[in-house]
């Protein structure tokens, strides 16, 4: 009889009835049955009982709330270094009744590639990385478990003209951040990392490789800011490079609230996203303690951001829409394209850009962040309640994002991300902590400012980032989830991109078999 059921069922049955029930041996048979092509299955399985089981799970967790002894762990971690062995893992994954969860760089912010209520195994991307650069057709092709930082160094050594529009932090990930969006400090200009995708290879529910051409433009499409996991393991893009000039500009103006930083705010909410495209000026909002002798918390307002040109034409194009800042040549500095991405990464400019090939994220903490778009300006007594807010918890800082540019330009539907045209700005909600004991405390805080800000951003939906992942806007169920369950959480994401979404999952993956916490649910399934 269970013969009859979707595999998604019978994955639920052998958690419910004995999660002993999965049978290593047999796993690993098959695996080398079905990777044959490839090289020894040792070096690419890692089983529970390996000594290096526990630092390779834990290597590539970024949020500490994850890494605690009560999070379930995987099976196995595949490793895999050819595509092969991925079409092994999710053949044999299917076949032994385990789930499968995606890891690339592991910044997930609820841990989603790496944990799971049911029993699964990790396909972790790290062994494939490659960046293959052509200057001359200006694209290349980048492998998934390639972090940011691999990326641009690669571009940087072939060259010094070239760039490519994705996040800031060199340890993210490209299988995640670019399925889910990505944007950095030349999105206004080049618009999201997912924007610049020209083709990609999947492995499908069936074990298949499929190309763009192989996949069709559906699932292109998806996966270009719907997230990856719910349809596949994406394990190469081929990604359009873009010009950047030689030299560019960096700057950094800091003002707190007694410095009329919130009169700032006030006004950058309505210039920067009118900006001029080449020019990316954003608001890091953090709670500080002006003197050792003053015992007053403040507020400290960081604008600053990246402009593709030299000083001497960046003056006069702050001075005219944005005088009140008060920009001097002081603060700014001229550099490389990849220097400015050392400095966005917070290495010095002037060090080797082989820094960016570090894998290991400099300082892990505990963390839950939420994101939230900005339509009309908020009142300077909104942000004076919001700096209210802040204080309560001091280790909490906002970065405020603004959009227009080339943004405003892509119709909502091109890709999954539908946060386009009229939209000001971006927040996100950041707060980070060390200690587990902490947990509850700074996760109720963010509640309870996520619920203050309610009245003053985007409102039916409340739209959120997708790449700033939040189980408290909603979570699927193992087995049962609906098209109106999946909404509450999909519409804040997607907004009107939703529906066909789950179109293309339902098409591409009838039986559910790549479900997590906030997949597509599949609208009927196949009986
Ligand atoms: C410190 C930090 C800084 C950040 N900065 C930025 C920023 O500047 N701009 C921005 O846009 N975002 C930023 N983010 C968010 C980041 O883009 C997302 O967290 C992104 O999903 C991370 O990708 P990853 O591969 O590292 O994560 P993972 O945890 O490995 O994956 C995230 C999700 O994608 C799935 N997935 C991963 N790889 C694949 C694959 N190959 N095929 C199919 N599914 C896959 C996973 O299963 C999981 O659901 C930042 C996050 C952190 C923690
Ligand atoms: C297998 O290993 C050999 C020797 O290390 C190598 O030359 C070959 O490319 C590998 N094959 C695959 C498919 O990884
Ligand atoms: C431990 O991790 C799990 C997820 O894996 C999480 O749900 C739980 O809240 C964590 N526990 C604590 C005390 O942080
Ligand atoms: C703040 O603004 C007021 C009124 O515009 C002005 O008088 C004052 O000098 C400003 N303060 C600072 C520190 O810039
Ligand atoms: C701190 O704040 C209190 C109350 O607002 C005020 O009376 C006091 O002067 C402030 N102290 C300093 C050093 O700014
Ligand atoms: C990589 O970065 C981590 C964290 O900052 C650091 O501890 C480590 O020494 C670095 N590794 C190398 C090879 O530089
Ligand atoms: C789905 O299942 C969950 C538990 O798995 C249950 O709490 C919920 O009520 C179910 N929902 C529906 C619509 O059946």
């Amino acid at each position: 009889m269970a013969a009859h059921l979707p595999l998604i069922f019978k994955i639920l049955l052998s958690f419910c009835y004995g999660a002993s029930s999965f049978d290593q041996v047999s796993f690993l048979q098959c695996f080398s049955l079905h990777s044959l092509q490839s090289n020894s299955t040792s070096l690419t399985i890692t089983t529970r009982n390996d000594p290096t089981y526990i630092s390779l799970l834990q290597s590539s967790i970024q949020n500490l709330r994850f890494l605690n002894t009560s999070s379930p762990s995987p099976q196995l971690i595949v490793t895999p270094v050819h595509p092969f062995q991925i079409q092994a893992a999710i053949v044999c994954s299917q076949k032994h009744g385990v789930h499968v969860r995606v890891r690339s760089g592991g910044h997930d912010y609820e841990g989603l590639s790496y944990v799971s209520q049911i029993p699964f195994i990790i396909i972790d991307l790290r062994n494939m990385r490659s960046v293959e650069v052509d200057v001359e057709k200006e694209c290349a092709w980048v492998e998934s478990g390639a972090t940011l930082g691999e990326l641009y160094y690669g571009i940087s050594q072939k060259s010094k003209f070239l760039g490519f529009p994705a996040g800031s932090c060199p340890t993210v990930g490209v299988g995640g951040h670019v399925s889910g969006g990505g944007f950095g400090t030349i999105f206004r200009k080049y618009g999201l990392a997912a924007d610049n995708v020209i083709d990609a290879k999947i492995v499908d529910v069936n074990g298949k490789i499929l190309d763009r051409k192989a996949m069709g433009e559906d699932i292109f499409w998806a996966i270009r800011g719907g997230g990856g996991a719910s349809f596949g393991v994406i394990f190469s893009w081929k990604i359009k490079l873009l010009p950047v000039p030689p030299t560019v500009t960096v700057f950094e103006v800091d003002k707190t609230i007694e410095e009329n930083a919130t009169m700032l705010l006030y006004k950058w909410q309505n210039v920067a996203h009118r900006l001029h495209e080449d020019l990316f000026l954003h608001a890091v909002i953090g709670v500080v303690t002006p003197s050792s002798t003053s015992a007053n918390k403040t507020i400290s307002i960081s604008f600053g951001g990246l402009y593709l040109g030299k000083i001497e034409r960046l003056l006069p194009l702050i001075r005219e829409t944005f005088p009140e800042l008060g920009l001097t040549r002081e603060s700014c500095t001229e550099m490389s394209w990849i220097q400015s991405v050392l400095y966005f990464a917070g290495f010095s400019q002037d060090g080797s850009p082989g820094v960016l090939l570090n894998r290991t994220q400099s300082s892990k903490s505990f963390f839950k962040a939420k994101s939230d778009y900005v339509t009309k300006p908020i009142s300077e007594t909104g942000l004076e309640g919001l700096w209210n807010k802040l204080i309560e918890d001091e280790a909490s800082y906002l970065i405020l994002t603004p959009y227009g540019g080339v943004m405003s330009q892509i119709p909502d539907s091109e890709t999954p991300f539908p946060h386009r045209r009229g939209n000001m700005y971006q927040i996100q909600y950041m707060v980070t902590w060390a200690s587990e004991e902490e947990s509850n405390q700074h996760i109720n805080w963010m509640r309870g400012l996520y619920d203050y800000m309610a009245p003053y951003v985007s409102s039916f939906p409340r739209a959120a980032y997708m790449n700033y992942r939040d189980l408290d806007l909603g979570r699927n169920y193992i087995v049962n989830t609906t098209y109106a369950q999946a909404s509450v959480w999909g519409l804040k994401y997607f907004k009107s991109n939703f529906r066909r979404l789950v179109k293309v999952k339902t098409a591409s993956d009838p039986t559910n078999f790549f479900w997590n916490e906030q997949s597509f649910p599949v609208l009927s399934p196949r009986r």
